[in-house]
């Protein structure tokens, strides 16, 4: 942060799953801050990534079958797909399982046990997994009471840990809030946070014996744990500002602005901060924004299963017409229900309508009138000119201070002006009068309100701002760095060229196909009177010969004498598991089968293969020769499948 440095981060997400809409809308409003910024000449570095370890990406690689190393690399790229889809310009996407990160984990770590700010203890209470944090009996009894959770979604965890000394911070914390109002936004998390701490804070369990759960960063001081999740990934903020212990903090440390959600509130302002106040480095801006919720008020997650894939947004509407809608529908801290139709509706409305028609009419009229050349002027329309002020001034101050959708409020408040202008000013008229000098000066200003919008819209719709600012002969980077410094209205060229061309923004007629195939009755099947094909048939009596059961995998592991071969110990609810020899090793890791479900052909004659004998088979598909899964069905050890 020092100087012109401008550090901004986003979370880095879970690769449990695919990213969606919140993931989404987080990481562009840091990009559009990150590109306003670098437009404004600051040096620039944005931070984006993935938070790998932990119980729930290794669960998530176990129901894949994968080892979590080869699952997180498999993910990321649909990440990092989903980023470049939304034209997100961060300057590192940082990975916890990066190798500069895993060392700065461990040095943090290794400093802290050395200064004494962790210790062992014994540990006893509920783990939530789905948020990787531990909860109160109190909390855990009110989210199932509320419906929010079932009792599953908590685990009963007993067992000895290493904890972070976070009380010992926690005076030092409300000091520096109270000293630094403006440190976590908006407000009201401010209070939140104070709420939280007004309450004597206990310490942090930093550690997971590997027994349990062994997904993680070892701990230096101790090979029988890895570190807990989240202590590893908020430091990803430090290894992406190239921090090194006992070194210098660097030019981009502390965080100009940390950005979240407010589902990770506590983690960000309450464990990263005593975190850095034990490191003895400074703390960072935080802004945790609201939730994008479904029509029934919930928040899209993951989780529950109902959230907005970005894709379809980008298929349907382009990559500007999304971010836009991210970042003008709700005030960036406020919830915001999210609909196709009011997508549409907005889009329609101020792209379309306002923008687009703006430009095109503006456009056409100079063509036609004036030769499709920057008409001269002497100077702008007071009134307009002020406006136009205003309109830079406040969409700066809110860009400093994330306020997105009042940045952009302000530039169609101009584009409205526009609109008005030129129907109060009437050119048509004038052209037909023969007021040329008149027409010129309307047309000017016209077009120089569409020049500031092309300047203003450049962080957040990249690419309509550079065709914009093209049809007005301008180039959109060099409008937008102008647009701050030069005088109001004054950022075209005389005589430059313009191109009408097509309308920026043509309405969307109706609701774009892939959406409403969401909507739309599932397809009849057709009916076809084909035959099938040939094949050897057998009656359902031979079929009852074969006994399918459910089982439970307990071990695995390679078959000492057979390349191919794994060996698994399966449960099928009998005295003893069974041992079971399987052509599954090319695409399973032995480990990764531990405690998934699998159906066994439970009446196949023990026979001995390579030396022991399998006592069942298990079904698997294969494409040729390639095995791909295996067949797995949710139900308990001995349940019959027929
Ligand atoms: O919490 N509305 O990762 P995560 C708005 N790995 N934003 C949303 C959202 C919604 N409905 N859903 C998700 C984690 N987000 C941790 C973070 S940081 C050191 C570790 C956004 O995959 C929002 O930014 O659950 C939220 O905080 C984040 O995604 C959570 O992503
Ligand atoms: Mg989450």
């Amino acid at each position: 942060m020092s100087g012109d440095h401008f550090y901004i981060t986003t979370p880095i997400y879970y690769v449990n799953g695919e990213p969606h809409i919140g993931h989404a809308y987080t990481t562009v409003a840091a990009d559009a801050a990150a590109r306003w910024q670098r437009l404004k000449g600051r040096s620039v570095r944005f931070l984006t990534g993935t938070d790998e370890h932990g119980q729930k990406v290794m669960e998530a690689a176990q129901k894949r079958g994968m080892t979590p190393q080869a699952h997180c690399d498999d993910i990321v790229p649909v990440w990092k797909r989903m980023m470049e889809r939304l034209g997100i310009s961060y300057d590192r996407f940082i990975r916890t399982t990066d190798a500069d990160h895993e060392a700065l984990v461990t040095s943090v770590l290794q400093s802290l046990y050395e200064k004494g700010d962790i210790y062992k203890d014994e540990y006893r209470g509920w783990y939530l997994v789905k948020d990787e944090v531990f909860v109160t009996e109190k909390e855990r009894e009110e989210r199932i009471a509320s419906g929010e959770l079932t009792a599953d979604a908590f685990r009963m965890v007993e067992e000895s840990n290493w904890f972070f000394r976070m009380s010992k911070y926690q005076e030092a914390l409300l000091a520096h809030l109270d000293a630094n109002p403006g440190c976590i936004r908006p407000e009201n998390r401010m209070n939140e946070v104070k709420g939280f701490l007004a309450k004597p804070l206990g310490d942090l369990c930093i550690s997971r014996p590997k027994a349990r759960m062994s997904w993680g960063i070892e701990l230096p001081f101790d090979p029988d744990y890895v570190c807990y999740v989240w202590f590893d990934a908020l430091l990803n903020y430090l290894t992406g500002a190239g921090y090194a212990v006992g070194g210098e903090v660097g030019p981009w440390w502390p965080a100009d602005w940390q950005l979240l959600g407010k589902d990770i509130l506590t983690t960000h302002a309450v464990y990263w901060t005593t975190m850095l106040l034990a490191m003895g480095v400074p703390l960072p801006r935080l802004f945790a924004h609201g939730w994008w919720v479904s029509a029934d008020g919930a928040k899209m997650s993951k989780s529950l299963g109902n959230v907005i894939d970005v894709h379809l947004l980008l298929d349907g509407f382009g990559v500007d017409a999304t971010r836009y809608f991210l970042l003008r529908e709700i005030r960036f801290g406020a919830d915001g229900g999210f609909s196709y139709e009011g997508f549409l509706t907005k889009v329609n409305a101020d792209l379309a309508n306002d923008l687009g028609n703006l430009a095109h009419r503006v456009l056409k009229m100079t063509d036609k009138w004036l030769g499709g050349t920057v008409p001269p002027r002497s100077k702008p329309d007071p009134a307009l000119a002020g406006l136009a002020e205003r309109t830079v001034r406040a969409f700066d101050e809110g860009f400093e201070e994330l306020r997105f959708k009042e940045a952009l409020d302000a530039v169609f408040e101009l584009v409205g002006a526009g609109n008005k202008h030129v129907d109060s000013m009437a050119p048509w008229a004038l052209a037909q009068a023969g007021r040329t000098e008149e027409l010129g000066d309307v047309l000017r200003d016209v077009l120089e309100i569409c020049a500031t919008a092309a300047a203003l819209l450049a962080p957040v719709m990249p690419d309509k701002a550079a065709e914009l600012a093209a049809k007005l002969g301008g180039e959109r980077d060099d409008l937008a760095r102008r647009v701050l410094r030069a005088d109001p209205l004054h950022l075209l060229t005389d005589g430059a060229t313009l191109t009408a061309g097509d309308p920026l923004f043509p309405r969307i007629q109706e609701m774009p196909a892939n959406i409403a195939a969401l909507f739309a009755p599932p397809a009849e099947v057709p009916a076809t009177d084909a035959a099938l094909p040939e094949m050897d048939w057998i009656t359902s009596d031979d079929f009852e010969k074969v006994a399918l059961r459910v089982g439970k995998v307990l071990a695995a592991e390679a078959h000492p004498k057979a390349d191919k071969l794994l060996v698994l110990k399966v449960d099928l609810g009998e005295a003893r598991p069974r041992t079971i020899c399987a052509g599954i090793k090319s695409k399973f890791a032995p480990e990764s089968l531990v405690g998934r479900n699998v159906v066994v052909v439970a009446n196949l004659k023990p026979r001995p293969m390579r030396g022991i004998t399998s006592e069942g088979m298990i079904l698997a598909a294969s494409g040729g020769a390639e095995v791909i899964d295996l067949v797995g069905v949710d139900a308990a050890p001995g349940d019959i499948v027929r």
